[in-house]
């Protein structure tokens, strides 16, 4: 599946889940904040959430199969030139975004799962997936705790990243840029 990797790009598949969870995550922040916004008794209150809830359920899927090809597959080597405290910022940042994936995509199915009134995540009424654990408000609400912290966190980390991306590829010149790696 992860097939021999060119030693500066990663590999084929990476690249494909890394734009693909990128382009989702994006609009699911936009998507939350958006729909999390709107006055409780307004009409169309709930209009947004299930598209939002099936969007979220493919990126737990996304990020199920990535991690395994993160962990195991072949990666390209530290981008020469970088300096020892940038290539660990990197990867501090790269971990931290693996966790904050996991995190909001785990609270908000649980946030779900525990909501007294769910019947399961509707996949664009294709199927259901299903609750998993008891009904519980107290637990809801953490998760929605946890679902908002992250959902910062998030937004923090992405500024982070880009960053240094666009340090490396814009202030310190071509031999630097690490964009080229991930298209
Ligand atoms: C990386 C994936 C996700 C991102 C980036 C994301 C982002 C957000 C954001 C920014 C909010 C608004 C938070 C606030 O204003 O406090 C939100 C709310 C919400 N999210 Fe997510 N979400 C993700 C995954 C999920 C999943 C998988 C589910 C459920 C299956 C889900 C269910 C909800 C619900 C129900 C709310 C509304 C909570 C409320 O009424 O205040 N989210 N999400
Ligand atoms: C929420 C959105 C994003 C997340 C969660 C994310 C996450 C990650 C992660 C975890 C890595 C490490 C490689 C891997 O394990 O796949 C990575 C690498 C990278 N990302 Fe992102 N990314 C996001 C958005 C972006 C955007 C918008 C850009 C560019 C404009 C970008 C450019 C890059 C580049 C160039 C690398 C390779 C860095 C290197 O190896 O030095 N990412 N990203």
């Amino acid at each position: 599946m992860n097939s021999p990797t060119p030693l500066n790009k990663y590999s084929f598949v990476l690249r494909m889940l890394h734009w693909a969870s990128a382009l989702i995550i994006v609009s699911l922040l936009i998507l939350g904040f958006y729909m999390a916004d709107i006055a409780p008794d307004a009409s169309n209150k709930y209009d947004l959430y299930p598209l939002h809830q099936a969007f979220g359920m493919i990126l737990l899927l996304l990020i199920l199969f990535r991690l395994p090809v993160r962990i195991k597959g072949v990666h390209p080597k530290p981008a020469p030139h970088l300096k020892q405290w940038e290539h660990t910022l990197a990867q501090l940042v790269h971990i931290l975004l693996y966790l904050a994936m996991i995190s909001m995509t785990l609270s908000g199915y649980l946030m779900n799962s525990t909501y007294e009134y769910s019947q399961g995540i509707k996949m664009f009424g294709l199927f259901t997936v299903p609750d998993i654990t008891p009904k519980s408000e107290y637990w809801s609400n953490i998760f929605h705790s946890i679902h908002s912290f992250f959902a910062w966190s998030f937004i923090l980390l992405l500024i982070a990243h880009l960053a240094g991306v666009f340090k490396h590829r814009i202030l310190d010149g071509k031999e630097h840029d690490v964009l080229q790696r991930m298209l």
